[in-house]
């Protein structure tokens, strides 16, 4: 697999190379570690993660595109589902936005907010990649204007306030550390990453500790099946807390999760016994998460019933769950759609591409969905639509 991937400049490698010469430090000093750690080295690591450092990540140029990034049509849509919260709080309401990317939601978002009337009071952007924080800076002063500046702000951890709004978060629950765990004799191990005799890094399963094997026996009670000898798949363990740490001062409000996944019995299942982690490196996906450390994007897909549990026990019930398709066509994509019409040929062309690719099940339209979680409204001012194509039972 590896030989037909791209092979990287020699300032990449040295790049690479710099966090495996941390990365073997870590390890030699401290033993074999967790995959999860490993992880959030490769995609954190201050100026050498994957987020961390300067490459482009999205967009033809770079590893994947994502949906704000294929242009301004999810974002316009969002902003529909969305903006009756908004207008419900009027002045008092803010929106969050989780891991902003290169800042293409934030800037079509708010000028569709502008033209809509629901401006919210401020529009936070908690992003943990200085790197992608000051692109996301530089975008939005090139391409709006002051007024709409002067209400962003980038947070450096959850707002400790009590606030009122909607928190949105396209692709970012995959890009958390994800931990591995395989069974071995009845019992729960964690895939961790250490060193063979060359100092090359390698794969080892050791006990897991207690949260780990917590864990995925809640997974086996509610799937109400063992997993098998050698199973091997992923969970987030810190699920709950992290739910917990970004909402839990949203005390009304929504909250809109975007991601690619699946509910619990088909994430977990029985044939899908390599988990779902994915590596991706200039528009490839491939799946040697050890393969140049830091130059690759390493995500996991979503456990949609995990996120709903975590959702719950912050104090959010589920609103609607459905695939991004239905959740577009719910939001108005019709209507936004002949909004957006260019009077050109290419531009037509290229709204149309933008169609596809978010709308068919092979591409976004299925193997994303979006979750809407919602906590102290007493009504549910959300487009009639999408109410109606609520999959939440299938949970
Ligand atoms: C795959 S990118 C998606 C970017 C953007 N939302 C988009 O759709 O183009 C993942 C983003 O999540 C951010 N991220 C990762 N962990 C996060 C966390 N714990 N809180 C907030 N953002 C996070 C990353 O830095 C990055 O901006």
């Amino acid at each position: 697999m590896q030989t037909r991937l791209p092979e990287p400049s020699t300032d990449e490698r040295a790049h690479s190379d710099h966090l495996l010469q941390l990365l073997r430090e870590q390890i030699a000093s401290h033993g074999p570690m967790p995959f999860s750690q490993y992880m959030e080295r490769c995609l954190y690591a201050p100026g050498l993660g994957y987020y961390s450092a300067g490459r482009t990540k999205f967009g033809a140029a770079g590893d994947f595109v994502t949906a704000p990034e294929l242009g301004e049509l999810f974002a316009r849509c969002v902003v529909n589902a969305v903006q009756p919260v908004l207008a419900m709080f009027g002045d008092d309401a803010d929106f969050l936005e989780l891991g902003g990317g290169s800042g293409a939601f934030a800037q079509a978002a708010l000028k569709a907010m502008a033209a809509s009337g629901t401006l919210p009071r401020q529009y936070l952007i908690l992003e943990p990649s200085a790197d992608l924080r000051e692109r996301q800076r530089e975008r939005l002063h090139a391409h709006l204007p002051a007024e709409l500046n002067a209400r962003v702000q980038w947070l450096d951890r959850p707002p400790e306030q009590d606030w009122r709004g909607v928190l949105f978060a396209n692709e970012v629950i995959d890009a958390l550390p994800a931990t591995r765990f395989v069974m071995r004799e009845g019992e729960v191990c964690e895939e961790h990453v250490t060193l063979d005799g060359e100092a090359r890094l390698r794969r080892v399963d050791r006990p897991a500790d207690a949260l780990v094997a917590g864990a995925v026996r809640h997974v086996e009670r509610d799937l109400g099946t063992a997993f098998s000898e050698g199973y091997r798949s992923e969970i987030l363990p810190q699920l709950p807390y992290w739910i917990q740490a970004v909402a839990g001062s949203l005390i009304a409000g929504l909250m809109l999760f975007v991601d690619y996944g699946y509910v619990r019995r088909e994430f977990y299942l029985p044939e899908r016994d390599d988990g779902t982690l994915m590596a991706h490196y200039r528009h490839h996906a491939h799946n040697d998460p050890l393969y140049l450390p830091g130059l690759n994007d390493l995500t996991a897909s979503v456990d949609f019933t995990a996120l709903a549990e975590a959702g719950n026990s912050a104090g959010f019930g589920v609103a609607a769950y459905l695939p991004q398709a239905q959740f577009l066509i719910g939001a108005g994509l019709q209507e936004v759609f002949e909004q957006m019409q260019p009077h050109d040929e290419h531009g037509r062309y290229r709204l149309s591409q933008q169609v596809k690719r978010l709308m068919l099940p092979d591409q976004m339209g299925e193997r994303f969905q979006a979750m809407l979680l919602a906590r102290g409204l007493d009504v549910l001012p959300l487009p009639a639509d999408l109410l109606a194509a609520d999959q939440g039972g299938r949970l």
